[in-house]
């Protein structure tokens, strides 16, 4: 297994920095246990922002199919998952420090092999460091939902968003999306359903709507606090065409 948390210039690094991000860098109070995890087990299962395409079978000592989750937050959702699947290996990827430090604290205390981490931004990433049909599954919970329309150009999920997502996941991989913000769900479907390589697979709503593999998570219950109605949304990339004969 190998260690690759620090990172390095990279030369692409000034274009990436002029892409509008999905999120503004917060630094956040760390606790001293996240400050000790943060120090002492990034160097474990932290990965680098930049540097050649990800090997998971370096990294995580073995082929198994592979989830990456986006913004996860403090991390428990992500735990939870991880820890009813061992058989499957988990990258998250978070620009919080303190949900970092979180998750990390959590990946020590309940034994964990299967989760890596990225304490960065996860588009330069994805671009950089993951291949061509290497992700089983893409989640994506309760991202920023950048209620404004003025800001709506800030949410993550845009038409080349999706096809940089589409060519990472393998073919019939999985793009799993849960907001509790109804004109962002609407705005989800808009980009995926009229997007050539994604299949709609599942809508659903509330607690019902929610699949079985799907823990709660801290914002979603959040939203249910305040009253929104949570949407879960799964598509599927679509199969490449079969090339016609010549
Ligand atoms: C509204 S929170 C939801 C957190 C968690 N998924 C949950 O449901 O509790 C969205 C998170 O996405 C993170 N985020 C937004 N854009 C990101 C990006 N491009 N790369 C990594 N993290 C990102 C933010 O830092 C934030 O913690």
């Amino acid at each position: 297994m190998t260690v690759e948390h620090i990172a390095t210039p990279h030369p692409d690094t000034e274009s990436f920095s002029r892409r509008i991000r999905s999120f503004i860098r917060r630094e956040g109070r760390l606790t001293v246990a996240q400050t000790r995890a943060l120090n002492e087990l990034m160097p474990r299962f932290g990965l680098a922002a930049q540097g050649p395409g990800l090997d998971p079978a370096e990294i995580f000592g073995r082929m198994a199919p592979l989830t990456l989750e986006i913004g996860f937050g403090n991390g428990e959702s992500l735990l939870d998952m991880a820890q009813a699947a061992p058989e499957q290996d988990f990258i998250g990827i978070e620009v919080h420090r303190p949900g970092v430090g979180h998750l990390l604290l959590g990946i020590e205390q309940r034994g964990l092999t299967n989760i890596r981490v990225l304490n960065d931004d996860a588009v330069p990433f994805i671009q950089q460091r993951i291949g061509s049909g290497q992700l089983d599954r893409l989640l994506l919970y309760f991202p920023d939902p950048w209620h404004k329309a003025r800001h709506h150009k800030r949410r993550i999920v845009q038409p080349e968003f999706a096809t940089l997502i589409a060519e990472r996941l393998k073919p019939e991989g999985m793009w799993h999306l849960a907001t509790d913000w109804a004109n962002y769900a609407e705005h989800m479907r808009a980009v995926l359903d009229a997007h050539p390589d994604f299949t709609a697979e599942h809508q659903g709503t509330g607690e019902a709507g929610r699949p079985a593999w799907r823990p709660e998570t801290k914002f979603e219950r959040r939203g249910i606090r305040l009253g929104h109605q949570v949407f879960d949304l799964i598509y599927q990339r679509t199969l490449d065409q079969p090339q016609s004969p010549s």
